[in-house]
């Protein structure tokens, strides 16, 4: 395997490749990772989404306290307050303040997703939630002719073993199914931009790919539950 990279940084400069990515998934999955992470939430009186955009995690959760944390301010501007623009490696909160911290698709943009993940267990109360959430190097199987995904820093593969590296013990919930059904040729050419595949390679899979087409999702959430957590 190829040394694993940080995923580029491109929402100060492209907030809508991001925005793409995410009505694709809204209009079309069956999987919603939010309710998912949401769920296992039930008891946090406080949480800190760190990587939080523009507040998906805090639609699915509108009863909750959240605190959304991001370094990109065209996200942060759209955030429902409270919400803070900073980096995951240096929080700006004190130790033992939060109930739950989440991460969601957002540690393969840190070079080592450890010391982010450090800072989360600092803020964390003793009991509480951690949980990072990411997508398998293996994702969408079906564009593997049209697009190479070079290994990122936190692959739903090696996620659990890194959180497990900070925090010593975690449960893994992890998905690989035929979770989304692309309806269109638009659809099929949208999904591979956000993807970052060229336009060329989009618009040949559009060409070439039936539709509606069925993409298996595969991913997995590391979760530190507040029983093993010490
Ligand atoms: C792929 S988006 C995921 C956003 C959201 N959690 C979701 O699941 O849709 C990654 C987010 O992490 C943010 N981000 C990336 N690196 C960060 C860092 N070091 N500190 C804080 N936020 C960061 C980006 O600005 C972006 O909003």
């Amino acid at each position: 395997m190829a040394t694993p990279g940080a995923v580029p940084f491109d929402y100060d400069s492209n907030p809508d490749r991001y925005r793409m990515g995410s009505k694709l998934s809204n209009d079309h999955s069956r999987i919603n990772l939010y309710a998912r992470v949401a769920a296992r939430l039930t008891g946090a009186d406080l949480v800190l989404d760190v990587g939080c955009a523009e507040g998906v995690l805090c639609e699915a959760m509108p009863d909750k306290r959240l605190i959304g944390l991001d370094m990109s301010m065209p996200f942060l501007r759209n955030h429902p307050a409270p919400r803070i623009q900073a980096n995951a490696t240096a929080i700006p909160f004190r130790d033992n303040t939060f109930d739950g911290v989440t991460a969601v698709n957002m540690l393969y943009h840190l070079t080592d997703p450890r010391p982010a993940l450090k800072e989360a267990k600092r803020v964390l109360k003793p009991g509480g939630v951690m949980i990072a959430a990411t997508i398998a190097r293996t994702d969408s199987p079906e564009f593997a002719g049209y697009r190479t995904r070079p290994p990122t820093t936190f692959d739903a593969e090696e996620a659990p073993e890194i959180v497990r590296d900070v925090f010593g013990e975690v449960e893994v919930d992890a998905w690989d199914a035929p979770l989304l059904t692309l309806p269109t040729k638009a659809s099929i050419r949208d999904y591979l931009l956000v993807r970052r595949v060229s336009r060329e390679a989009a618009d040949k899979a559009a060409q070439e790919l039936d539709v509606p087409l069925s993409v298996t999702k595969r991913g997995a959430m590391a979760n530190r539950s507040k029983a093993c957590l010490t």
